[in-house]
């Protein structure tokens, strides 16, 4: 292994759903700044140009196409879209999520369960078959599904939530073990509460706050940083043998 290129994305292709923001950004601007063409993603387009600006500001290869990934259509656009700007895909990185309510699991409608399977659970599905005829072609090719704590250990108030994550880890291993023939690695972080604008009814509730402090053993929240580094890990050569695993990064909470 060449131990000075072992982080280095240089002439990848990287697709990242939710990407205008929060994580999703963090792992562009990682990628790009080792050196992948990048592809960033989210619905509001005026958010996602300023994404964009600020990432080729710094120099970087990146493109931005608003798709709203809980559509069907729309998330064979972004993979089209994809393709005829880049020509190829090698690392998809599926990282968009919804959590619309916090309620107890007797209050949820279903139509708020529709909505939450199909961005959290149909999404990366589906963005998984259209990226594998791109993927299967790449010499290097790695999915990233970006899941949760709350898939091991579900909060209440966040159930419906959680039960889409802790599907999002077993199509991780499903893919991954199925995929292996064609050397496409596929791998889930589970990230702990990172402070984020999609976390901030956690983390700006003081009792909420004081609850997660008390459950964690670095004693203080993530950041995004600390999740696109996990990221950077898993779609480089750095992690060659690992696909169908699953990584926490939540300072502890979960032992
Ligand atoms: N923050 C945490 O504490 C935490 C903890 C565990 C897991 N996670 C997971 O980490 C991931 C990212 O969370 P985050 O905290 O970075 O969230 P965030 O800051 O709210 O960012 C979410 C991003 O996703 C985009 N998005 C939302 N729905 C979309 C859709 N249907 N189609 C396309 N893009 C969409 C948003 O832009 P638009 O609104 O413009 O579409 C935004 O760019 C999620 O999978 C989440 O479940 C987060």
């Amino acid at each position: 292994m060449d131990l000075n290129s072992l982080f280095s994305l240089q002439d990848k292709v990287a697709i990242i759903t939710g990407s205008s923001k929060g994580i999703g950004f963090s792992i562009a601007h990682f990628f790009a700044a080792a050196g992948a063409k990048v592809v960033l993603n989210s619905r509001n387009q005026t958010h996602l140009n300023e994404a964009v600006a600020t990432l080729r500001g710094r120099g970087y290869e990146v493109t931005g196409f608003a798709h709203h990934i809980g559509y069907q259509e729309q998330r064979k656009l972004l993979i089209e879209a994809t393709v005829k700007k880049y020509g190829k895909i090698d690392i998809l990185v599926n990282n968009a999520a919804v959590s619309p309510i916090f309620a107890p699991i007797h209050e949820y409608e279903m139509g708020v369960m529709d909505k939450i399977i199909d961005v959290n659970l149909k999404a990366p599905y589906e963005l998984s078959q259209l990226c594998f005829p791109h993927l299967k072609k790449s010499t290097a090719s790695a999915i990233i599904n970006i899941s949760s704590i709350g898939a091991i250990s579900p909060e209440r108030g966040l159930g419906l939530y959680s039960i889409s994550k802790a599907a999002l880890i077993s199509m991780t291993k499903v893919f991954a073990k199925e995929w292996g023939d064609f050397n496409i690695r596929v791998n889930a972080i589970c990230p702990g509460v990172i402070k984020t604008q999609f976390s901030k009814g956690l983390w700006s509730d003081e009792k909420i706050h004081e609850h997660i402090m008390k459950n964690l053993p670095l004693q203080r929240l993530g950041n995004e940083e600390e999740i696109a580094a996990m990221a950077l890990f898993l779609a480089s050569e750095a992690s060659s043998y690992t696909t169908g695993a699953v990584f926490t990064s939540d300072g502890g909470y979960s032992i």
